[in-house]
Protein backbone atom coordinates (compact mmCIF):
# COMPACT_ATOMS: atom_id res chain seq x y z
CA UNK A 1 0.00 0.00 0.00
CA UNK A 2 1.72 3.30 -0.87
CA UNK A 3 0.89 5.97 2.20
CA UNK A 4 3.49 8.86 0.65
CA UNK A 5 0.65 10.92 0.60
CA UNK A 6 0.28 11.29 4.29
CA UNK A 7 4.14 12.36 4.50
CA UNK A 8 3.86 15.85 3.58
CA UNK A 9 1.66 16.79 6.18
CA UNK A 10 3.51 14.35 9.05
CA UNK A 11 7.10 16.25 7.61
CA UNK A 12 6.06 19.93 7.75
CA UNK A 13 5.09 18.84 11.75
CA UNK A 14 8.75 17.87 11.74
CA UNK A 15 9.67 20.61 10.52
CA UNK A 16 8.45 22.96 12.65
CA UNK A 17 9.23 20.80 15.45
CA UNK A 18 5.49 20.10 16.22
CA UNK A 19 5.43 16.21 15.71
CA UNK A 20 3.50 14.44 18.30
CA UNK A 21 4.45 10.94 19.47
CA UNK A 22 2.79 8.78 22.57
CA UNK A 23 4.99 7.95 25.16
CA UNK A 24 4.88 5.57 28.32
CA UNK A 25 5.20 6.54 31.91
CA UNK A 26 8.76 6.45 33.09
CA UNK A 27 8.38 6.45 36.98
CA UNK A 28 8.60 9.95 37.04
CA UNK A 29 7.73 12.45 39.32
CA UNK A 30 3.57 13.59 38.31
CA UNK A 31 3.54 17.29 36.51
CA UNK A 32 1.16 16.37 33.66
CA UNK A 33 -1.73 14.19 34.33
CA UNK A 34 -5.00 15.69 34.86
CA UNK A 35 -5.16 13.85 38.66
CA UNK A 36 -5.42 16.46 40.53
CA UNK A 37 -6.44 14.65 44.41
CA UNK A 38 -4.43 11.17 43.55
CA UNK A 39 -7.32 9.38 43.16
CA UNK A 40 -5.92 6.94 40.25
CA UNK A 41 -2.09 7.58 42.30
CA UNK A 42 -3.87 6.41 45.59
CA UNK A 43 -5.63 4.03 43.99
CA UNK A 44 -8.55 5.05 45.32
CA UNK A 45 -11.37 3.46 43.07
CA UNK A 46 -11.44 -0.33 44.01
CA UNK A 47 -14.35 -1.09 42.19
CA UNK A 48 -16.17 -3.51 43.64
CA UNK A 49 -19.27 -5.12 41.60
CA UNK A 50 -21.90 -5.19 44.20
CA UNK A 51 -24.63 -7.08 41.54
CA UNK A 52 -22.82 -10.15 39.53
CA UNK A 53 -26.01 -9.77 37.25
CA UNK A 54 -24.16 -6.22 36.42
CA UNK A 55 -22.69 -6.44 33.02
CA UNK A 56 -18.83 -5.78 33.97
CA UNK A 57 -17.86 -5.11 30.33
CA UNK A 58 -19.33 -3.88 27.03
CA UNK A 59 -23.01 -2.71 27.37
CA UNK A 60 -24.80 -4.47 24.21
CA UNK A 61 -25.62 -1.40 22.44
CA UNK A 62 -26.32 2.37 22.37
CA UNK A 63 -28.44 3.61 24.96
CA UNK A 64 -31.35 4.12 22.82
CA UNK A 65 -31.05 0.46 21.80
CA UNK A 66 -29.83 -2.15 24.11
CA UNK A 67 -27.52 -0.29 25.78
CA UNK A 68 -29.83 1.63 28.86
CA UNK A 69 -30.05 0.08 32.50
CA UNK A 70 -30.65 0.90 35.93
CA UNK A 71 -27.39 1.98 36.97
CA UNK A 72 -26.68 4.51 34.42
CA UNK A 73 -30.27 6.39 35.06
CA UNK A 74 -28.78 6.10 38.59
CA UNK A 75 -25.91 7.74 37.87
CA UNK A 76 -27.67 10.18 36.30
CA UNK A 77 -29.93 11.16 39.47
CA UNK A 78 -27.31 11.42 41.30
CA UNK A 79 -25.50 13.56 38.80
CA UNK A 80 -28.16 16.01 38.50
CA UNK A 81 -28.83 15.73 42.36
CA UNK A 82 -25.33 16.70 43.61
CA UNK A 83 -24.77 19.56 40.86
CA UNK A 84 -27.98 20.79 41.76
CA UNK A 85 -29.63 20.61 38.64
CA UNK A 86 -33.13 18.70 37.36
CA UNK A 87 -31.67 16.33 35.16
CA UNK A 88 -27.91 15.12 33.80
CA UNK A 89 -27.22 13.20 30.98
CA UNK A 90 -23.94 10.65 30.52
CA UNK A 91 -21.86 11.16 27.45
CA UNK A 92 -18.58 8.49 27.16
CA UNK A 93 -16.21 11.38 26.90
CA UNK A 94 -15.88 15.52 27.69
CA UNK A 95 -15.40 15.83 23.86
CA UNK A 96 -18.14 14.15 23.01
CA UNK A 97 -20.30 16.04 25.27
CA UNK A 98 -19.25 19.13 23.63
CA UNK A 99 -19.45 18.11 20.09
CA UNK A 100 -22.96 16.51 20.68
CA UNK A 101 -23.94 19.73 23.00
CA UNK A 102 -23.09 22.32 20.39
CA UNK A 103 -23.85 20.21 17.36
CA UNK A 104 -27.30 20.14 18.03
CA UNK A 105 -28.61 22.83 20.02
CA UNK A 106 -27.88 25.98 18.16
CA UNK A 107 -29.90 26.65 15.03
CA UNK A 108 -29.27 27.77 11.77
CA UNK A 109 -29.86 31.53 12.18
CA UNK A 110 -28.50 31.31 16.23
CA UNK A 111 -25.47 32.57 17.38
CA UNK A 112 -22.63 31.07 19.78
CA UNK A 113 -20.18 33.51 20.81
CA UNK A 114 -17.53 30.95 23.05
CA UNK A 115 -14.07 32.47 24.55
CA UNK A 116 -11.16 32.80 22.15
CA UNK A 117 -9.05 30.09 24.18
CA UNK A 118 -11.84 27.47 24.18
CA UNK A 119 -11.03 23.93 24.40
CA UNK A 120 -10.75 22.19 21.08
CA UNK A 121 -13.76 20.01 21.67
CA UNK A 122 -15.65 23.30 21.91
CA UNK A 123 -14.52 24.47 18.64
CA UNK A 124 -15.05 21.62 16.97
CA UNK A 125 -18.73 21.65 18.19
CA UNK A 126 -18.87 25.31 17.24
CA UNK A 127 -17.91 24.18 13.39
CA UNK A 128 -20.90 21.23 13.24
CA UNK A 129 -23.57 23.81 14.53
CA UNK A 130 -25.42 25.85 10.87
CA UNK A 131 -25.34 28.60 13.98
CA UNK A 132 -23.02 31.52 13.43
CA UNK A 133 -20.34 31.78 15.68
CA UNK A 134 -18.28 34.22 16.72
CA UNK A 135 -15.33 34.06 19.42
CA UNK A 136 -14.70 36.50 22.10
CA UNK A 137 -11.13 37.97 23.47
CA UNK A 138 -10.33 35.36 26.19
CA UNK A 139 -12.38 36.34 29.35
CA UNK A 140 -13.17 39.99 27.55
CA UNK A 141 -16.73 40.78 29.35
CA UNK A 142 -16.30 44.08 26.97
CA UNK A 143 -15.72 42.17 23.41
CA UNK A 144 -18.61 39.82 24.76
CA UNK A 145 -20.79 42.45 25.26
CA UNK A 146 -19.76 44.07 21.79
CA UNK A 147 -20.85 40.34 20.27
CA UNK A 148 -23.93 40.64 22.15
CA UNK A 149 -25.16 43.60 21.15
CA UNK A 150 -25.29 42.54 17.10
CA UNK A 151 -26.18 38.83 17.73
CA UNK A 152 -29.43 37.24 16.05
CA UNK A 153 -31.56 34.16 17.08
CA UNK A 154 -31.35 32.52 19.98
CA UNK A 155 -27.84 33.42 21.79
CA UNK A 156 -25.23 30.60 23.17
CA UNK A 157 -22.45 31.85 25.11
CA UNK A 158 -20.12 29.01 26.20
CA UNK A 159 -17.08 29.58 28.22
CA UNK A 160 -14.94 27.15 30.28
CA UNK A 161 -14.36 27.89 34.26
CA UNK A 162 -11.21 26.71 34.13
CA UNK A 163 -9.27 26.94 31.35
CA UNK A 164 -7.35 23.66 30.35
CA UNK A 165 -4.29 25.72 28.65
CA UNK A 166 -3.92 28.70 30.73
CA UNK A 167 -5.76 27.80 34.21
CA UNK A 168 -7.13 30.73 34.50
CA UNK A 169 -10.96 31.39 35.49
CA UNK A 170 -13.42 32.67 33.78
CA UNK A 171 -14.97 36.12 35.38
CA UNK A 172 -18.65 33.83 35.51
CA UNK A 173 -20.30 36.31 37.54
CA UNK A 174 -19.59 39.02 34.77
CA UNK A 175 -20.45 37.10 32.09
CA UNK A 176 -23.80 35.27 33.82
CA UNK A 177 -24.93 39.47 34.16
CA UNK A 178 -24.32 39.72 30.58
CA UNK A 179 -26.33 36.35 29.38
CA UNK A 180 -29.20 37.52 32.05
CA UNK A 181 -29.43 41.21 30.53
CA UNK A 182 -28.69 40.32 26.96
CA UNK A 183 -31.37 37.21 27.46
CA UNK A 184 -28.39 34.64 25.91
CA UNK A 185 -28.30 31.38 27.30
CA UNK A 186 -25.03 30.41 29.11
CA UNK A 187 -22.98 27.25 28.79
CA UNK A 188 -20.20 26.26 31.07
CA UNK A 189 -17.59 23.39 30.50
CA UNK A 190 -16.59 22.90 33.90
CA UNK A 191 -13.78 19.57 33.02
CA UNK A 192 -11.08 21.11 35.24
CA UNK A 193 -12.85 22.57 38.24
CA UNK A 194 -14.83 19.36 38.55
CA UNK A 195 -13.46 17.82 42.04
CA UNK A 196 -10.67 21.07 42.33
CA UNK A 197 -12.95 23.99 42.47
CA UNK A 198 -15.64 24.44 45.53
CA UNK A 199 -15.91 23.22 49.06
CA UNK A 200 -16.90 19.79 47.70
CA UNK A 201 -15.23 20.09 44.24
CA UNK A 202 -18.82 20.65 42.88
CA UNK A 203 -17.38 23.39 40.58
CA UNK A 204 -17.28 27.08 39.45
CA UNK A 205 -21.01 27.66 38.67
CA UNK A 206 -22.00 26.55 42.40
CA UNK A 207 -19.17 27.46 44.20
CA UNK A 208 -20.78 31.04 42.82
CA UNK A 209 -24.34 30.28 43.41
CA UNK A 210 -25.12 30.55 39.28
CA UNK A 211 -26.28 27.30 38.60
CA UNK A 212 -29.87 28.95 37.98
CA UNK A 213 -28.20 31.38 35.36
CA UNK A 214 -26.85 28.19 33.37
CA UNK A 215 -28.21 26.28 30.38
CA UNK A 216 -25.86 23.93 30.67
CA UNK A 217 -22.63 22.40 32.59
CA UNK A 218 -20.32 20.35 30.88
CA UNK A 219 -18.81 17.84 34.19
CA UNK A 220 -15.82 15.34 32.59
CA UNK A 221 -15.19 12.50 34.74
CA UNK A 222 -11.57 12.01 32.98
CA UNK A 223 -9.64 14.70 35.60
CA UNK A 224 -9.70 15.14 38.41
CA UNK A 225 -12.30 12.14 38.68
CA UNK A 226 -9.94 9.70 37.68
CA UNK A 227 -12.56 7.99 35.48
CA UNK A 228 -13.70 8.92 32.21
CA UNK A 229 -17.05 10.04 30.32
CA UNK A 230 -18.77 13.26 31.09
CA UNK A 231 -22.14 14.34 31.59
CA UNK A 232 -24.06 17.46 30.36
CA UNK A 233 -26.32 18.83 33.45
CA UNK A 234 -29.41 20.88 32.39
CA UNK A 235 -33.28 20.68 32.45
CA UNK A 236 -34.96 17.79 31.64
CA UNK A 237 -36.63 19.61 28.52
CA UNK A 238 -32.51 19.82 27.28
CA UNK A 239 -31.77 16.25 28.31
CA UNK A 240 -34.98 15.19 26.49
CA UNK A 241 -33.72 17.04 23.69
CA UNK A 242 -30.06 15.50 23.50
CA UNK A 243 -31.59 11.50 23.45
CA UNK A 244 -33.20 12.88 20.80
CA UNK A 245 -30.83 14.97 18.72
CA UNK A 246 -27.03 14.85 19.29
CA UNK A 247 -25.50 12.48 17.19
CA UNK A 248 -22.63 11.22 19.50
CA UNK A 249 -24.90 10.55 22.19
CA UNK A 250 -27.63 8.32 19.70
CA UNK A 251 -25.07 6.80 17.71
CA UNK A 252 -22.40 5.04 20.15
CA UNK A 253 -22.00 1.87 22.55
CA UNK A 254 -23.51 3.36 26.15
CA UNK A 255 -20.83 3.40 29.06
CA UNK A 256 -20.69 -0.33 30.34
CA UNK A 257 -21.03 -0.65 33.98
CA UNK A 258 -18.08 -0.61 35.27
CA UNK A 259 -17.27 2.80 33.66
CA UNK A 260 -20.58 3.82 35.30
CA UNK A 261 -19.58 2.57 39.05
CA UNK A 262 -16.29 3.63 39.26
CA UNK A 263 -17.52 7.22 38.54
CA UNK A 264 -20.47 6.82 41.24
CA UNK A 265 -17.72 5.31 43.55
CA UNK A 266 -15.42 8.74 42.39
CA UNK A 267 -18.95 11.17 43.31
CA UNK A 268 -18.61 9.32 46.93
CA UNK A 269 -15.09 9.76 47.21
CA UNK A 270 -14.27 13.14 45.81
CA UNK A 271 -16.21 15.66 47.83
CA UNK A 272 -15.18 15.14 50.62
CA UNK A 273 -10.81 15.23 49.98
CA UNK A 274 -11.31 19.15 51.63
CA UNK A 275 -7.61 18.56 52.98
CA UNK A 276 -6.04 17.18 49.06
CA UNK A 277 -8.14 20.11 47.95
CA UNK A 278 -6.25 22.75 50.42
CA UNK A 279 -3.03 21.10 50.30
CA UNK A 280 -3.32 21.39 46.58
CA UNK A 281 -4.23 25.24 46.56
CA UNK A 282 -1.45 25.52 49.03
CA UNK A 283 1.24 24.25 46.53
CA UNK A 284 -0.03 26.66 43.76
CA UNK A 285 0.28 29.10 46.28
CA UNK A 286 3.87 28.29 46.98
CA UNK A 287 4.53 27.99 43.29
CA UNK A 288 3.63 31.24 42.46
CA UNK A 289 5.69 33.13 45.52
CA UNK A 290 8.16 31.95 44.15
CA UNK A 291 8.36 32.13 40.34
CA UNK A 292 8.53 35.79 40.18
CA UNK A 293 11.53 35.79 37.87
CA UNK A 294 9.91 33.79 35.14
CA UNK A 295 7.11 34.52 32.41
CA UNK A 296 3.68 32.96 33.90
CA UNK A 297 -0.12 32.22 33.02
CA UNK A 298 -2.12 34.22 35.07
CA UNK A 299 -3.31 31.31 37.01
CA UNK A 300 -4.57 30.40 40.45
CA UNK A 301 -5.69 26.79 39.95
CA UNK A 302 -3.19 23.93 39.58
CA UNK A 303 -2.66 24.22 35.76
CA UNK A 304 0.49 26.84 36.00
CA UNK A 305 2.05 27.43 32.50
CA UNK A 306 5.45 28.88 31.92
CA UNK A 307 6.03 30.56 28.89
CA UNK A 308 8.56 29.92 26.75
CA UNK A 309 8.37 30.85 22.94
CA UNK A 310 9.02 28.62 20.19
CA UNK A 311 8.26 24.74 19.64
CA UNK A 312 12.25 24.48 20.04
CA UNK A 313 12.71 26.13 22.87
CA UNK A 314 10.00 25.04 25.08
CA UNK A 315 10.96 21.27 24.16
CA UNK A 316 14.71 21.88 25.14
CA UNK A 317 13.45 23.47 28.51
CA UNK A 318 11.45 20.45 29.07
CA UNK A 319 13.67 18.21 28.65
CA UNK A 320 16.36 20.04 30.95
CA UNK A 321 12.90 19.54 33.58
CA UNK A 322 12.74 15.68 32.51
CA UNK A 323 16.32 14.99 32.61
CA UNK A 324 15.66 15.64 36.73
CA UNK A 325 13.39 12.82 36.68
CA UNK A 326 10.06 15.64 36.58
CA UNK A 327 7.47 14.73 34.13
CA UNK A 328 6.60 18.67 32.81
CA UNK A 329 5.64 18.23 28.99
CA UNK A 330 5.73 21.01 26.56
CA UNK A 331 2.70 22.49 24.83
CA UNK A 332 3.33 23.32 21.05
CA UNK A 333 1.90 25.26 18.52
CA UNK A 334 -0.52 24.63 17.20
CA UNK A 335 -1.93 23.59 20.19
CA UNK A 336 -1.35 26.99 21.48
CA UNK A 337 -0.69 30.15 19.65
CA UNK A 338 2.77 31.32 18.21
CA UNK A 339 4.61 32.99 20.85
CA UNK A 340 2.26 31.31 23.35
CA UNK A 341 4.42 28.47 23.42
CA UNK A 342 4.63 26.93 27.20
CA UNK A 343 5.59 24.38 29.64
CA UNK A 344 2.43 23.11 31.38
CA UNK A 345 2.77 22.23 34.92
CA UNK A 346 -0.17 20.60 36.58
CA UNK A 347 0.10 20.36 40.42
CA UNK A 348 -1.21 17.51 42.37
CA UNK A 349 -2.43 17.07 45.97
CA UNK A 350 0.32 14.06 46.40
CA UNK A 351 2.94 16.29 45.11
CA UNK A 352 5.47 17.94 48.30
CA UNK A 353 6.60 21.28 48.74
CA UNK A 354 9.97 19.58 48.23
CA UNK A 355 9.16 18.70 44.89
CA UNK A 356 7.89 22.05 43.45
CA UNK A 357 10.91 23.97 45.28
CA UNK A 358 13.19 21.08 43.15
CA UNK A 359 11.34 21.91 39.93
CA UNK A 360 11.50 25.82 40.69
CA UNK A 361 15.34 25.53 41.14
CA UNK A 362 15.28 24.02 37.55
CA UNK A 363 13.42 26.13 36.34
CA UNK A 364 14.87 28.73 37.29
CA UNK A 365 18.45 27.32 36.33
CA UNK A 366 17.55 27.90 32.61
CA UNK A 367 17.70 31.60 32.61
C1 LIG B 1 -11.98 22.17 28.86
C2 LIG B 1 -12.08 20.77 28.36
N1 LIG B 1 -13.25 20.33 27.88
C3 LIG B 1 -13.40 19.08 27.43
C4 LIG B 1 -12.34 18.20 27.41
C5 LIG B 1 -12.54 16.82 26.87
O1 LIG B 1 -12.79 15.95 27.91
P1 LIG B 1 -12.49 14.39 27.74
O2 LIG B 1 -11.03 14.21 27.99
O3 LIG B 1 -13.35 13.73 28.75
O4 LIG B 1 -12.88 14.03 26.34
C6 LIG B 1 -11.11 18.60 27.90
C7 LIG B 1 -9.97 17.64 27.90
O5 LIG B 1 -8.84 17.95 27.80
C8 LIG B 1 -10.97 19.92 28.39
O6 LIG B 1 -9.79 20.36 28.85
Amino acid sequence: MNEDFLNRKLQQRKESAAFRELRLKQGTIDFCSNDYLGIVTGNMLNVVHANSEEKLHGSTGSRLISGNYPLIEEAEKMLADFHNAPAALIFNSGYDANIGLLGCIPQRNDTVLYDQLSHASIRDGVRLSHAFAFSFEHNDTDDLERLLQIATGNVFVITESVFSMDGDVAPLDEIAELCRSYNAMLIVDEAHATGVIGKKGEGLVQHLGLENDCFARIHTFGKALGCHGAAIIGSGKLRNFLINFSRPFIYTTAMPASAIRAIMQSYAVFPAMEKERAHLFKLVKRFRDNTASLRLCKSVTPIQGVIIPGNEEVKSAAQLVQEKNLDVRPILYPTVTRGRERLRIVLHSFNTEEQIDGLITILESRK
